[in-house]
């Protein structure tokens, strides 16, 4: 098969190593890829995820079997749907599924008809209204812009100054763009997070393994949220009884949800659950892998990913044993000094040949390009997503934090406490 892979993150490299494994496989394509995903795949660095007509050119060039379609930007946008309406074979919910990410008022409402546990909300489409609600509402409270805004769109208010000044900067100054057209304000929750990624084809879902995001920029979780700055699965907090609990009433009744509100869901939902006093409540939904998620999951799962692939487009996925490596994964990102901010790139990165030939240990690339002299550079804000995987969730987390060491770049930064969780278990 010739598969094309769309996106260029370390969530695309964690896909593209899953995808070199299979025997099924035998040319790989990526765009816009990086310098680590190029190792294994060709890739075109001119073409962007949201240029569908080049995507297509491009698809239609290389005869690609099959489009794995993974960030969000391009399935909430449509590029499934393009695709096929071109006649390729594509992994990846359709626009009108895809929404359960795009718009965080429409998944709040599918959850309220549908008694899926989540907190508590409303919507509003004018900032007045969402203004004289806060007056009476409880402190503190989350408001969320509804469109996709990189990760960044949730802001969590201690006071109602804090929360009024949130109205205004999501919905007048539109500091997330059109996202902040409506917004959702919800009920603070407590608890432990945990992500949980499933395959979905349309009727049956298979939860993979469970993982543990680190979101904000600094130890201890200070900082801003950013796309993720580490993870590691499983999480030990995700018991037998939470499992549970959630494909009773979380998972199963998401996707025959969306298949009765004839918006069929092919491709991976993403759980982002928070363990509460009360039980378990979903967060938010994903509508594809999450990125680190990917990277300490997919190595992982011993399944060939393409036969889930297939299996997730054609429907036969009760036929899937999905099963997964009874061990540990951490992975620690290293990011450009100064991310989520401002940074600055361009750097070489030395040391990337000490991970050739070292089982276990993984080097994701998220930022990375070639520069003109050929050398590999840092292009973004989370440059590697430096994994390992071990006997123990500890064992994986040393290896990992050792492996941060092989590498180098000028303004490396790092949080030094992922997975620190783990020792609260
Ligand atoms: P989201 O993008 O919806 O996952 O939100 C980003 C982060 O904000 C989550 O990972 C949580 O840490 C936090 N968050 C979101 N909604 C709530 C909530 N209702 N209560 C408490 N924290 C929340
Ligand atoms: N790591 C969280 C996400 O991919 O949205």
């Amino acid at each position: 098969m010739k598969v094309l892979i769309v996106g260029g993150g370390g969530r695309e490299h964690a896909i593209a190593v899953s995808m070199k494994k299979s025997k099924r496989v035998d040319e790989l394509y990526c765009v816009p890829g990086n310098a680590g995903i190029a190792q294994i795949a060709e890739c075109e660095p001119s073409i962007g995820v949201m240029e569908f007509d080049k995507v297509i050119a491009y698809a239609k060039e290389k005869k690609v079997d099959l489009v794995f379609v993974a960030p969000d930007d391009p399935l909430v946008g449509g590029l499934v749907d393009v695709l096929e309406a071109e006649g390729f074979r594509v992994f990846g919910p359709r626009k009108n599924a895809a929404i359960l990410e795009g718009s965080k008022a429409f998944s709040k409402d599918l959850m309220k008809k549908y008694n899926i546990p989540t907190a508590a909300y409303e919507t509003f489409d004018n900032p007045e209204e969402a203004l004289k609600y806060l007056e009476t509402a409880e402190m503190p409270i989350v408001l969320k812009a509804d469109g996709l805004a990189l990760g960044k769109g949730v802001l969590i208010c201690n006071t109602l100054e804090e929360a009024k000044a949130g109205v205004k900067e999501i919905m007048m100054d539109k500091h997330f763009g059109s996202a902040g057209n409506r917004m959702v304000i919800e009920e603070f929750m407590t608890g432990r997070e945990v992500s949980v990624l499933s395959f979905v084809d349309g009727k049956t879902i298979k939860p993979m393994t469970s993982a543990q995001d680190h979101k904000r920029a600094k130890d201890g979780d200070q900082g801003l949220n950013t796309g993720g700055m580490g993870n590691f699965s499983p999480s030990p907090f995700y018991t037998k009884e939470v499992d549970e609990f959630c494909k009773k009433y979380i998972y199963q009744p998401t996707v025959d949800a969306m298949a009765a509100e004839g918006r069929e869901f092919k491709g991976v939902i993403f759980f982002g659950l928070m363990l509460t006093p009360k039980g378990p409540r979903v967060l938010e939904y994903n509508a594809r892998f999450g990125d680190p998620e990917a990277q300490v999951v997919l190595c992982r799962m011993k399944n060939d990913i393409m036969d889930v692939i297939d299996a997730c487009i054609d429907g036969t996925l009760d036929k899937i044993d999905l099963q997964f490596e009874d061990n540990a994964a951490v992975c620690v990102v290293l990011a450009s000094d100064g991310y989520p901010v401002s940074y600055e790139k361009g750097f070489e990165i030395t040391g990337l040949e000490n991970f050739e030939g070292k089982e276990d240990y993984y080097c994701f690339h998220a930022g990375s390009k070639f520069d003109d002299k050929g050398r590999i550079v840092t292009n973004g804000g989370r440059v590697l997503g430096v994994t390992a995987k071990g006997a123990t969730l500890k064992e994986a987390r040393a290896k990992a934090y050792e492996a941060t060491e092989w590498v180098e770049f000028k303004n490396k930064y790092m949080r030094h406490d992922i997975g620190k969780a783990i020792d609260e278990a």
